[in-house]
């Protein structure tokens, strides 16, 4: 059986109070209804995924603009069972349907599953939960064998049924061609004067049609996004899950609590990551790396046995095996190091190669270069690689040795085992194995004396 997927996420989101539509908001580096379509492809990567969009539209089409799914218009937003409603035509009588919300983002597949598995069956199942404080959600209602009958709103409730702590989280699956009917005869008698797609529990329960409930595996998977304060708290049981799941894969973290995960880590055994690291994208571990505190690291791979100090940046580049980094240290994007390399502090590294056991130790600037292998860079080395319109390169043979405080005014190339003399401006091609430096000379001026300030 086929599954269709609608999710809806055209409601406005004004206590968010912002001018992002709320399903854009970050979770973990993520929009909200990206964390949604992911899951759903989780449960079945064949589904037809529908997205019924109404406020913001055209900014939520254009941020997930690269997912596979079909965009639903829901130019007024008549109600949930409305917003159904309008991604029917394009669903098959005899699939699944599930419906998902975009701003209930932690929902995970294993409890979506259970839906469908019951909806396959031919039931109506809504995920179902026992709040201690129900207020504001859908109460579930049960005939005196427990078997549902309806769903009813906090504002339609009557006292007795506002005392039911059992609510509606929003989310069911039915097969398709029984909801189509359904839907067909929603009307908005209500409160709200809205299509309640609740409404459809009881006449599925009037139909004699099996209706069936289901709960979430953790509590947290039902929670939505209405707020700033919810946001956060999402917020965080979301990298708590991410930092569970980096310890179960053998990261010890100093503190579960002081790491946040904003895209996908992947780590070897034995990585060790102390307070405040920030990782973005995808970011890649290998065995026995060690993360010092305050570290941003940016779709990077670092390779087995790397150590970085506190306080670095690492964006867009590669880190060669047992290399060692900062503190303070800068790696920008396209910088790939081989194995072995140090990178010291305040040192900033753009769009480079540096082969095995080089070092650059000390308060440099090394951008649009290639260096080769067992070099050493002294400290406050800096590579002119920009010439005000072009950006030139640099090359750097192996065993070079570069005194501190060196200028390379590229394009230049300074071959094999070269040694540059400290506080030289290299403008011209260094020779290899020879000592190259430009210096002016030294002098003495014996008898000259400081200038005094004159007293009256
Ligand atoms: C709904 C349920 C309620 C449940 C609660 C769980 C109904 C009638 N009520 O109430 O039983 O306990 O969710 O959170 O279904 N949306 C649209 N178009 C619309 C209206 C809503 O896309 O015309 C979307 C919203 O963006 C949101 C979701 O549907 O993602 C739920 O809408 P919301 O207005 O929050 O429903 P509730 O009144 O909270
Ligand atoms: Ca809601």
């Amino acid at each position: 059986m086929s599954l269709s997927v609608i999710i809806l996420a055209a409601g406005q989101g004004t206590r968010m109070r912002s001018g992002l539509p709320k399903v854009l908001h970050p979770l973990g580096g993520s929009p909200l209804l990206q964390h949604v379509i992911r899951t759903a492809k989780q449960l079945d990567p064949s589904s037809t995924i529908h997205v019924v969009y109404g406020h913001g539209g055209e900014q939520v089409r254009e941020a997930l603009e690269q997912e596979e799914v079909n965009w639903v218009l829901q130019a007024q937003q008549l109600g949930t069972g409305h917003a159904v409603d309008q991604a029917m035509p394009s669903v098959p009588d005899d699939d699944v349907l599930l419906v998902l919300y975009g701003d209930v983002p932690l929902v995970r597949a294993g409890t979506l599953a259970r839906l469908v598995a019951r909806a396959e069956q031919g039931s109506l199942a809504v995920l179902t939960a026992t709040l201690d404080n129900p207020f504001g959600y859908g109460r579930m209602l049960r005939n005196v064998d427990g078997r549902l009958t309806g769903i009813v709103e906090q504002k339609d409730a009557g006292e007795d049924q506002l005392a039911i702590r059992e609510i509606n989280t929003g989310f069911l699956a039915a097969p398709a061609g029984r909801l189509r009917a359904w839907l067909k005869q929603l009307d908005k008698n209500n409160a709200q004067g809205e299509y309640y797609l609740t409404d459809v529990i009881a006449m599925a329960a009037a139909d004699g049609a099996p209706v069936d409930s289901a709960s979430a595996d953790d509590e947290y998977e039902i929670l939505g996004v209405n707020d700033r304060v919810q946001l956060a708290a999402l917020e965080r049981i979301y990298q708590r899950c991410q930092a569970e799941q980096l310890m179960r894969n053998g990261a010890t973290l100093a503190d579960p609590a002081r790491l946040d995960v904003r895209g996908e880590v992947v780590t070897g055994n034995d990585c060790y990551l102390d307070i405040n690291t920030v990782f973005e994208g995808r970011v890649t571990l290998g065995a026995g790396v060690q993360i010092g505190p305050n570290c941003c690291i940016k779709n990077a791979t670092i390779g087995d046995d790397v150590v970085i100090l506190a306080n670095c940046v690492i964006e867009d580049s590669t880190i060669g095996k047992q290399s060692r980094i900062g503190p303070f240290a800068r790696i920008r994007p396209q910088t790939e190091l081989a194995a072995q390399v140090h990178v010291g502090n305040f040192v900033e590294i753009k769009k480079t190669r540096i082969a095995t056991g080089s070092k650059v130790n000390h308060l440099s600037y090394i951008g649009d270069t290639h260096m080769g292998s067992g070099v050493n860079v002294g400290a406050g080395t800096i590579t002119c690689n920009y010439d005000g319109a072009y950006k030139h390169l640099t090359e750097i043979g192996d065993n070079v040795f570069i005194g501190s405080d060196t200028q390379l005014v590229a394009p230049v190339r300074v071959g094999d085992g070269a040694t540059i003399g400290a506080g030289s401006t290299i403008t011209h091609d260094v020779p290899s194995d020879e000592l190259t430096l430009s210096r002016s000379k030294q002098e003495t001026r014996s008898g000259w004396k400081r200038p005094v300030k004159k007293t009256d």
